[in-house]
C-alpha cells in the first residue's frame, strides 16, 4: 500500500520530490520511505535519490507486478485482484484451484515463468522467464458447458486485437484458439472450466503469448512479437505490462458486450480478424483427416467445412492447418 502510494506520488511528478513530503502524503517516518524506495528498487524501479532535491522516477520495469498492470487499467471487475508470481506450474492450475475456493469473477493471475505451461490437447506451452506474458482469468458467466468454445472465440478476439493495439501488428485468428501474426504463432488460448450437466460453475481463460521471446526459445513454426516487428523497429522491445493492460481491457470489453448484445458481435469481429472463410484447410481429428473450404463459424463456435465432395462438416475440437 505505502509503495503504492510512493509510486503515484512519484510518477505524478517529472521533477523530484523532497524526502519530506514523501513522508506527508504517505504518512510514514523518512526511514520507512527510504526502505521502501530500496524495495521499489529491488523490484527494477530507478528511483534516483539526490541529497537537496529528493527523489525521482527515471524508469518502471516491465514486470508482471500487479500495481504496474493496475496503474490506468480502465476496468470494473476484470483484474480488480491480480495475483502475480515469479515461477508456476501454470497459470491455469493454480486460477483453478483458487476458484474453486470461490475466488471472485475477474481475477487475475499472471507469471513471468511457467515450469508446466499447460496447452491444448495435453501439450506443454514453453514460457521460458520474464519474455511472455502467462495470465489466467478467472469468469464465472451463466451459460451452459456446450457454450464454452463462445468464450475461447471471445478471448481469441480479445487477444488479437490488445495485440494489434499494443504493439501495431496485424495478428489474426486461426481457429479455434491461435493468434498468429505474420502466419507464424504468437499466442495460444487453453480455456478450462468446472461445470454441472446444464451449468457452469467457472471458467478460466488461460493465455499465453510470447511477447519479447527469442526465436531459440520457442517451439518450431512459432514466433513472438518482438521477432516479427518490421525492420525499422528491430531495435523496439514490446511493453509486457502495457500488452498486458491492454489484454485485460479487451477481455471485461468483450465479455461486456457478449453478456449484453450476445454472441453475435463477438463472431462478427471474429471473423473479421479471422480471415478464414474461403481458405483451404486440413482437418485433423483423432481418427482422420481430411481437407476442404472454410464454410463459416457456427453459432456454437463450430468451424463448418466444406468437403471436397461438398457435404458441410462441423468440427467442434481438433487441428487445423492452413492448405496454401
Ligand atoms: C495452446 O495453444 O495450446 C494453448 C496455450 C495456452 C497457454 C497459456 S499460458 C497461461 C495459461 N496457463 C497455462 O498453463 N496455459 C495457459
Amino acid at each position: 500500500m505505502i509503495d503504492e502510494k510512493i509510486l503515484a506520488i512519484l510518477r505524478n511528478d517529472t521533477d523530484h520530490v523532497s524526502g519530506e513530503e514523501l513522508c506527508k502524503i504517505a504518512g510514514v517516518s523518512r526511514a520507512a520511505i527510504w526502505k521502501h524506495i530500496e524495495k521499489l528498487r529491488e523490484e527494477g524501479y530507478d528511483i534516483e535519490a539526490s541529497p537537496h532535491l529528493g527523489y525521482r522516477l527515471l524508469n518502471i520495469p516491465d514486470r508482471l507486478i500487479p500495481a504496474e498492470i493496475k496503474w490506468k487499467l480502465r476496468t470494473r471487475i476484470l483484474g480488480k485482484e491480480i495475483l502475480s508470481y515469479k515461477k508456476v506450474d501454470s497459470t491455469n492450475a493454480i486460477a483453478y484451484a483458487f476458484a474453486e475456493k470461490g475466488l471472485k469473477e475477474g481475477s487475475v493471475i499472471l507469471a513471468e515463468e511457467q515450469e508446466k505451461g499447460k496447452g491444448r490437447h495435453g501439450r506443454t506451452w514453453l514460457s521460458p522467464s520474464e519474455s511472455g506474458i502467462y495470465l489466467s482469468v478467472i469468469l464465472r458467466p451463466q451459460i451452459t458447458p456446450n457454450e464454452i468454445s463462445k468464450i475461447t472465440l471471445l478471448a481469441a478476439v480479445a487477444a488479437a486485437r490488445a495485440i494489434r493495439e499494443t504493439a501495431d501488428l496485424q495478428a489474426m485468428i486461426k481457429w479455434p484458439n491461435h493468434i498468429l501474426v505474420n502466419h507464424k504463432k504468437v499466442c495460444g488460448i487453453l480455456t478450462e472450466m468446472k461445470a454441472e450437466q446444464d451449468r457452469v460453475d467457472f471458467i478460466v481463460i488461460g493465455i499465453g503469448i510470447n511477447v519479447n521471446t527469442q526465436m531459440k526459445q520457442l517451439p518450431k513454426g512459432a514466433s513472438s512479437l518482438r521477432e516479427e516487428l518490421p525492420d525499422s523497429r528491430t531495435d523496439e522491445q514490446v511493453s509486457r505490462v502495457d500488452l498486458t493492460r491492454k489484454l485485460i481491457e479487451k477481455l471485461e470489453e468483450d465479455y461486456f458486450l457478449l453478456k449484453k448484445d450476445g454472441f453475435q458481435p463477438i463472431m462478427d469481429e471474429w471473423k473479421r480478424l479471422s480471415d478464414m472463410i474461403g481458405s483451404r484447410v486440413k482437418v485433423v481429428l483423432q481418427n482422420r483427416t481430411f481437407e476442404g473450404l472454410v464454410h463459416d463459424i457456427d453459432p456454437d463456435g463450430a468451424l463448418v467445412v466444406r468437403r471436397d465432395a461438398g457435404t458441410l462438416e462441423k468440427v467442434s475440437s481438433g487441428d487445423i492447418a492452413m492448405v496454401r
